[in-house]
């Protein structure tokens, strides 16, 4: 098959060689995607091809990415392909978090299972290979913390130099810890995420670095596979719904391109809905979503969330989201800081736990049962982002009742678990453990 980038937008629709070091379209300003012609393999054969694979030993067949490389064939070789064998993430049926999202049964995508406990693995992968084929020496991003230790990973073991923006004081110690001892230049500015973007994407033109941020369109094609592999591990069969946080809306966009592309290519026999979740505080997607014309999109000058993965204002992918909801029939949905701490607190419980933007899915699928939007006995798979330990401060002050939102209201710990101060002494602590109540 031939590679292509193609300026996304309708009447644009321009087209530049795969090679080109180049994140919008050099004619009009709007984002590119990947695009493929020529034959592929009959949907049959793709199947068996892939589940074949994995039984394999061999690298490429043991990422959850390159696994479905007929699905990316951006590369015309694989020696560029750096590879921590990301994806390979699991289903996770959870009983008490159907309940509690008011459905009969729900799943969980686990992306915190990846080397770098994010989905952003899987399009790291595929961003710092295209680096290596360009023969980049150095890359960027700004991030919300996510990004950020995906790209230091990833960049390090190509042997590329990760320089990495951040906003000042606003990511977990998470992420931070984990850019840092990955090795990346780590520059935290005085500005929040949007701010921050329009800065990296001035030097990156100006000093030749290569950027890893999502408007990188080789990062959607790594983030399509998570769709992929899921459809994979259901034996083909789509869910009704496929539920994810919406912050900078790449995910949103590969998802939706899987979709489309699985369809086309006889994989999958329908669609599912796509619903995305944002903050409340943080929510300019779900905005345009209830404007009559959904023209274009009014950025939230200073958003707020206590979920920092999602705490963007002017998310840049979002003519491509716009597209795959309504393409996919979707919906989007917004909820409160109270609505994503309880939702986290559940999914804990279900001995699974996740990151704070990751629980948004749960808030938002309990809100969307509420108004019928979603159907108690829908088959409905939620993608839990990020992996429990990229936030503790939040957990701790949320089970000790010291969680507050941004407005500076305190957080009600409604499923707290309080660590318990016990004396030295086998027959009280026997007692208080009969005394104490149950959470849920
Ligand atoms: N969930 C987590 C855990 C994230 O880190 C992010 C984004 C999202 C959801 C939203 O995904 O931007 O594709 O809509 N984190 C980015 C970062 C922005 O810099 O790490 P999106």
């Amino acid at each position: 098959m031939s590679a292509e980038l193609v300026c996304f937008s309708e009447p644009c629709r321009a087209r530049f060689p795969i090679t080109d070091p180049i994140y919008s379209c050099p004619q009009c300003g709007s984002l590119l995607e990947a695009s493929y012609s020529g034959d592929h393999m009959p949907a049959q054969m793709l199947k068996t091809l892939w589940r074949g694979r994995r039984t394999s030993n061999a690298p490429l067949d043991q990422s959850g990415v390159w696994r479905y490389r007929e699905m990316i064939p951006f590369l015309d070789n694989y020696d560029a392909v750096v590879t921590l064998r990301e994806g390979n993430t699991p289903l996770l049926p959870a009983q008490k978090a159907a309940q509690y999202g008011g459905l009969d049964f729900l799943t969980f995508k686990h992306q915190g299972f990846n080397p770098t406990g994010s989905f952003k693995d899987n399009g790291m992968t595929c961003g710092a290979s295209q680096a290596v084929r360009l023969g980049m020496t150095r890359v960027a991003c700004v991030s919300t913390g996510n990004t950020s230790a995906s790209m230091a990973a990833y960049s390090s073991a190509a042997g590329l130099q990760p320089i990495i923006f951040i906003p000042h004081g606003n990511i977990s110690y998470g992420k931070l810890a984990q850019a840092l001892e990955y090795g990346a230049k780590t520059f935290q500015v005085e500005a929040n995420f949007d701010q921050i973007l329009a800065l990296v994407r001035t030097l990156a033109d100006k000093l030749g670095i290569y950027l890893l941020n999502s408007v990188n369109p080789f990062r959607i094609e790594g983030q399509k596979t998570i769709i992929v592999e899921m459809m994979d591990q259901r034996d083909w069969n789509p869910p009704d719904w496929i539920v994810l946080p919406g912050g900078n809306l790449g995910n949103t966009s590969a998802f939706g391109k899987a979709l489309r592309e699985l369809r086309d290519w006889g994989l999958i026999a329908k669609t599912p809905r796509l619903a995305v979740v944002q903050a409340e505080g943080s929510a300019p997607f779900y905005d345009l979503m209830h404007t009559p014309d959904r023209a274009a999109l009014t950025a939230v000058p200073h958003p707020e969330t206590l979920a920092t993965a999602i705490k963007i204002g002017d998310p840049v992918s979002w003519p491509k989201a716009l597209h795959e909801v309504v393409c996919s029939g979707g919906v989007v949905e917004k909820v409160t800081e109270q609505e994503i701490a309880d939702a986290k607190a559940i999914i804990g419980l279900c001995g699974i736990g996740c990151e704070p933007a990751s629980a948004a899915t749960l808030a938002g699928i309990r809100k969307l049962t509420k108004t019928a939007v979603i159907a108690p006995d829908a088959d409905v798979v939620a993608v839990l982002t990020g992996n429990v330990l990229k936030d503790p401060d939040y957990i701790y002050r949320y089970h000790t009742a010291q969680l507050d939102a941004p407005n500076g209201m305190r957080i009600k710990s409604t499923f707290a678990n309080q660590p318990i101060v016990v004396p030295n002494d086998p027959d009280k602590i026997a007692a208080m453990l009969e005394t104490s109540p149950k959470i849920l």
